[in-house]
């Protein structure tokens, strides 16, 4: 049996003003599953995942959940359909504590309103070494950590929170090698768990080519190529990172200088 889309997205359009940002963009995620959203800037990958995180309104188009359409009319809407976004900037306050910021916003709190400090510090613990690190100390300040160690916690509290569709947003550009190795790490940890499915947006070839079960190409708000590993690994993902550019136009483009 095929396995059902945990997301479906169908025919999504997005106009701001008179410029498409997106023009009919489909897109499937599955559980345990790992789809790399990729194109060149501009491309509309992050207006896309805006619209499956609820900060904007598609002006057309369907997204459903379990087969059921939904409408999320905010982010907290796509929140309780359970999505889940880590953005680049990650929303972490450095002078807070891992656990702290592991809990904002959603502390857990004796009936007398005192924070149960020592149970929240033991949860964050224990998720974030799920996927891959061991942070002995979680009441240490956030900004004692590596950047691949902040994508990990912030990957760890969308999940804490119940996430079933994740959504990375360049969990890896702004890293070194090593960190870059970690979140990847990491990203096939929540893959194994089998029940999550990972919407991974990337500039980098590599990155994707070493996680990714599943790819999606935007180029000018269309999908120019998508589908299975096997299938898209046997065409040219340089194109289709290029937007769908041949290397002879692109060297015809420079040929004149
Ligand atoms: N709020 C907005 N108002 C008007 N135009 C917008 C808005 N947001 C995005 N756009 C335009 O939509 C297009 C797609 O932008 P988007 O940020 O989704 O691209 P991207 O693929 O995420 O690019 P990058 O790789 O640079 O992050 C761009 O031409 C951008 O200028
Ligand atoms: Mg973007």
């Amino acid at each position: 049996m095929t396995q059902q889309a945990y997301m479906r997205v169908e025919n999504i359009v997005k106009q701001f003003g008179p410029f498409m940002a997106l023009n009919g963009v489909n897109l499937d995620v599955y559980p345990g599953e790992v789809h790399a959203l990729l194109g060149d800037n501009g491309a509309g990958k992050s207006t896309l995942i805006k619209i499956l995180s609820g900060v904007h309104q598609p002006t057309s188009g369907t997204i459903y959940i379990d087969g059921k359409a939904r409408t999320f009319r905010n982010p907290r809407d796509a929140a309780s359909a359970g999505v889940g976004t880590v953005y680049q900037d990650l929303a972490i306050n450095q002078l807070m504590s891992v656990t702290r910021n592991f809990f904002m916003g959603r502390e857990l709190k004796s009936k007398f309103g005192i924070l149960r400090m020592d149970e929240m510090n033991q949860i964050a613990h224990d998720e974030m070494l799920k996927i891959g690190i061991d942070f002995s100390d979680p009441t240490q300040a956030v900004g004692t950590m590596s950047g691949g160690q902040r994508q990990t916690l912030a990957i760890a509290r969308a999940i804490y929170f119940g996430a079933k569709v994740l959504i990375l947003d360049e969990p890896t550009s702004a890293l070194g090698q090593k960190q870059q190795m970690e979140v990847l790490k990491t990203i096939k940890r929540v893959r194994a768990r089998g029940d999550i499915a990972i919407i991974f947006i990337t500039h980098n070839e590599i990155h994707s080519k070493l996680v990714a079960d599943r790819y999606t190409f935007l180029a000018l708000g269309q999908v120019i190529g998508s589908g299975p590993k096997a299938e898209i690994e046997s065409q040219d993902i340089r194109r289709l990172m290029a937007g769908g550019a041949e290397m002879k136009d692109l060297e015809q483009e420079l040929a004149h200088i």
